[in-house]
């Protein structure tokens, strides 16, 4: 380990500061643009990172942090920069991914206002905390680590102050739980226990005085792999727009930027009467259910057998007969609809970190027209946008929508039209 003062030159596609040592690149977890830092420089396999001492002179865009937590916490590795540079860094890195992945510069689509949170704080309507020395809390700034969180500002109103409630709760039984899902819906909140092993008799004790009490309306305990069912206490299903949630199953993170972020997919779509949509990683039915009232018909495939319920669950509500729901691999699944010559008018697809390798190929064999691409990671989509154009799709726009304000998480919906179609 060496100890240096770097410059920060750029940022990486990851979101840490880059600094040049000896020709080599260093990545700097917390560092911005512009920075001078006093750096703890270590080899780390094969890539040289450096850990954040002081900062010597800060880069534009540079604040204190809101919360005291800041330079430990991983949840919020962004809070040390104004709303308009994570904004502005956030776009960086998404345009220079594609550049740089994909070959996509921005000559090569449109890039369309970045949609903001409306609230720069209290958005996150669901996380996942771990036990830490008795109490809850999230990973560290190095994932190692772990930080107890009393409070977090991060949170909806709901559910700030949940992570010490919770605790204090569960006092010894914390010990043999693995996760705290929680999940704030239209104001109810509800949270998972993931057990260790077992469920022990004090988890349904400490659930059901949180619903008697009214802390949560209800809670899903989860044993561990092979030790049983899940158990519901009280009614752990919330509702918000027709869509049915549970905390052990996704739900986008920040409400108030999913319904700009629905209703752009749906126009970017934009199914006709007559359109077969096909929509992979459905999850419980965010986009589904307004695609299915523009379109002739939607199937929606997803992994999780919780979300598909609740799917089905809130489509047999909501009266839509034209919607079905597959639970499976979406790779698997649509290898074998292109292999049954399956014909489909748009795709839409919102999958997980990792992607959807192979998406060009199922979208050329499914004769797809237009294709809706929803991610999280920006390395991921531009592998996978290279492979569209590979197979003949065109990018229309890019659109980033900041539903992770204060990390340097991002949303992105790239929109594709085959070749020889109409836009
Ligand atoms: C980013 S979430 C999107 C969910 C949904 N579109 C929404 O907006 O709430 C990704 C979803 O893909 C599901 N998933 C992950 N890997 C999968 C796979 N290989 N096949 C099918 N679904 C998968 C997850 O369970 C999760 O519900």
């Amino acid at each position: 380990m060496r100890r240096l003062e770097l410059s920060i030159e750029r940022l990486s596609k990851s979101g840490d500061g880059v600094a040049e040592v000896g020709g080599r690149a260093v990545f700097v977890s917390g560092a911005v643009p512009g920075d001078k830092v006093l750096a703890d420089v270590f080899e780390q396999g094969k890539v040289l990172r450096g850990d954040v001492l002081q900062v010597l002179s800060e880069g534009p865009g540079r604040r204190a942090p809101l919360c005291p937590l800041a330079d430990r916490c991983g949840g919020c590795d962004w809070m040390h920069l104004t709303e308009d540079a994570q904004a502005e860094h956030k776009t960086r890195i998404v345009t220079s991914t594609l550049e740089h992945l994909a070959g996509l510069g921005t000559d090569a689509y449109e890039l369309l206002p970045m949609v903001t949170s409306p609230l720069p704080y209290n958005t996150r309507r669901r996380a996942v905390l771990h036990p830490v020395k008795g109490r809850l809390g999230f990973f560290g700034k190095r994932s190692h680590t772990q930080v107890e969180v009393e409070l977090c500002p991060a949170l909806t109103p709901p559910l700030e102050s949940l992570p010490g409630e919770l605790a204090d709760a569960l006092g010894s039984a914390l010990k043999d739980v693995a996760e705290v899902h929680l999940l704030e819906v239209a104001g109810e909140v509800a949270f998972a226990l993931m057990a260790r092993g077992a469920l022990r008799p004090k988890h349904r004790d400490v659930a059901e005085q949180l619903v008697r009490d009214e802390v949560v309306r209800g809670v899903v305990l989860v044993p561990g792999q092979g030790k049983g069912n899940p158990e519901l206490i009280g009614d752990p299903v919330l509702e918000d727009d027709g869509v049915l949630h549970r905390p052990d199953a996704f739900a986008q993170a920040n409400a108030d930027v999913n319904r700009p972020l629905v209703q752009h997919a749906l126009e970017a779509l934009g199914p006709g009467p007559d359109d077969a949509v096909l929509e992979l990683y459905s999850g419980n039915g965010n986009f589904t259910f307004p695609l299915a009232a523009a379109a002739r018909s939607v199937l929606a495939v997803e992994s999780s057998t919780v979300s598909v319920a609740l799917a089905q669950q809130a489509a047999r509500k909501q009266g839509f007969g034209n919607v079905r729901f597959v639970q499976g691999a979406c790779e698997t699944i649509a290898e074998g609809l292109a292999k049954e010559s399956e014909r489909f008018d748009r795709l839409l697809l919102d999958p997980p970190r990792t992607g959807a390798p192979g998406v060009g190929t199922w979208a050329s064999r499914l004769l797809v027209s237009r294709v809706v691409y929803v991610a999280c990671d920006p390395g991921s989509l531009a592998r996978d946008a290279a492979d569209l154009v590979a197979h003949g799709f065109v990018p229309r726009t890019v659109r980033l929508f900041d539903l992770f304000p204060q990390t340097k998480h991002i949303e992105v919906v790239m929109t594709f039209s085959r070749g020889d179609a109409a836009s």
